[in-house]
């Protein structure tokens, strides 16, 4: 991971600087300066997303433009931007020139984006390390401030997102459900926080029945993954829940559209990893509980079957319409363990949930589901202030009839091709015993896309700065 140290002055500095520019105007005749380079206004003068190199007297400028006003995203992502596409121009110094204009969250966006940088979607190619990460290397800052604190802040959260990236972007041969509670108990012991790994005998014995039903066709073992994080003085309690699908064949309802990218159907666990390490990490002074149900959906003779009667830990029969409506069978026995024995005071979970929050929403945000107003106003304006952005859909109860059965308690999918973002977090409700603060937060658009990162699909790494802000806003 990238080191950071001040710099006091750039005499006698030969190297890399990176320089920040807000926009000013391309008519004036006001060059912009900055140590020995000066460059014309019509050539260089700030825009977003454009920059400009120059080479003068063994020093290489990257004049970087910021455009006019900028949010936390924008700043992210262009220092990403730097980081990841003009390595070759890094050497073994590089001093990151900090404006004065930079307020502290500004100076951590820019940060968290020069570390996200370095991630590298690569994993089983041949490649070179990223000049930032060979062990030698400090990237420098020169600042008017202290902006230590912001930048600790910046490499912690960038830190949590790539180890998110990594669970999610590597192979569903790689990470099966053991990979993540490995991965959970490592966590753990570094960060600072208990972790509990149910297997498929205790998980039996508990009566997490539903879970079981969709890891019972996979030769990998289902892991229900319990964390628990309690800081001295953890004000109020918080629980977290996160779909853990390893890979989404869709059963016995194979897939018939879409598999390759069914790796990603775990980014909600993958997400809620991230934020309890990031917690930990930041010492947060909240106490947070968070569970994994992770397992494999895949076909076999061993598979559960449409028209199944499973149970559930809560008690309710549910009748299967269709195998590869799974998530929200591993997620209520999620809520509701959570809820039997931790009974935290606010709830959310994040799921890869449903095709239909993609249709609804498309990919730049989550589909947002509570009763609860002031939860929902405080998870947008916690995802506003970070770019990872949400939108509020409807839990009104005449969706219910939706998940109606005529065997069972409930079913777990309508059969109709409509409002199933609805109805699958209805059926979710139906097992949070009426908790007064509870959120599903539908990624299924937001975790895995398209960027100019790579040309491929790959991870966001969407809910671990949103879940981390939104506890520490409170
Ligand atoms: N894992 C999928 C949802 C998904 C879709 C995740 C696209 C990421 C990107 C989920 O398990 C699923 O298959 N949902 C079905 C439900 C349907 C069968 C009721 C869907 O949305 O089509
Ligand atoms: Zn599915
Ligand atoms: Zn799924």
């Amino acid at each position: 991971m990238i080191a950071f140290q001040s710099i006091p002055n750039l005499n006698d500095f030969s190297g890399t600087l990176l320089i920040p520019v807000y926009e000013t105007y391309e008519k004036s005749i006001i060059p912009i300066e900055f140590h020995l380079a000066s460059v014309a206004a019509k050539v260089f003068c700030g825009k977003k997303d454009s920059s400009y190199v120059v080479e003068i007297a063994d020093c290489t400028h990257i004049f970087i433009g910021l455009g006019k006003e900028t949010d936390y995203k924008s700043i992210k992502t262009i220092f990403r931007r730097i980081a990841s596409k003009h390595k070759d121009l890094f050497g073994v110094n590089v001093v990151f020139a900090i404006p004065e204009k930079f307020s502290t969250l500004q100076v951590e966006a820019a940060v968290s984006g020069l570390v996200l940088g370095t991630y590298n979607l690569g994993h089983y190619k041949k490649s070179e390390l990223h000049p930032f990460l060979d062990s030698n290397f400090k990237l420098q800052y020169s600042a008017q401030s202290d902006v230590a604190e912001a930048i600790k802040r910046g490499v912690k959260i960038a830190t949590a997102q790539i180890e998110t990236l990594n669970l999610v972007d590597l192979p569903p041969n790689k990470v099966n459900p053991k990979y993540l509670s490995d991965w959970a108990v490592q966590a753990g012991k570094q960060f600072g926080f208990e972790v509990t790994v149910i297997g498929k005998a205790k998980a039996t014995e508990l009566g997490l029945h539903s879970f079981l039903s969709v890891g019972q066709g996979s030769a990998n073992e289902p892991q229900f993954i319990i964390m628990d994080y309690r800081p001295e003085s953890g004000k109020k309690h918080f629980g977290l829940v996160g779909k853990g699908i390893t890979f989404d064949t869709g059963g016995l309802n194979i897939k018939t559209a879409g598999m390759v990218q069914m790796k990603c159907d775990m980014a909600g666990a993958a997400a809620i990893l991230g934020a309890m390490q990031l917690i930990a990490d930041l010492q947060l002074p909240y106490r947070v509980t968070a569970i994994v149900p992770a397992c494999e959906n895949s076909v076999d003779a061993q598979s559960f079957r449409p028209s199944d009667v499973i149970q559930s830990y809560a008690g309710h029969s549910i009748e299967v319409i269709d195998t590869d409506a799974e998530g929200r069978l591993i997620l209520v026995d999620g809520l509701s363990y959570l809820i039997k024995n931790y009974q935290p005071e606010t709830i959310i979970d994040l799921a890869t949930l449903t095709g239909s929050v993609v249709g609804t929403l498309g990919y730049e945000c989550a589909g947002l589901f509570t009763k609860n107003t002031d939860l929902s106003l405080k998870l947008q304006a916690a995802g506003d202030a970070i770019g990872e952005r949400m939108w509020p859909l409807p839990l009104w109860d005449v969706y219910k009839s939706d998940i109606e059965s005529e065997i069972a308690d409930v079913k777990n999918y309508s059969g109709k091709p409509v409002a199933g973002a609805i109805s699958a977090a209805k059926f979710l409700e139906y097992f949070t015993q009426e908790h007064s603060s509870w959120a599903h937060l539908d990624i299924a658009g937001v975790a895995f896309g398209d960027s100019e990162f790579a040309k491929t699909k790959h991870a966001t790494a969407y809910g671990v700065h949103l879940i981390t802000t939104f506890i520490e806003n409170q």
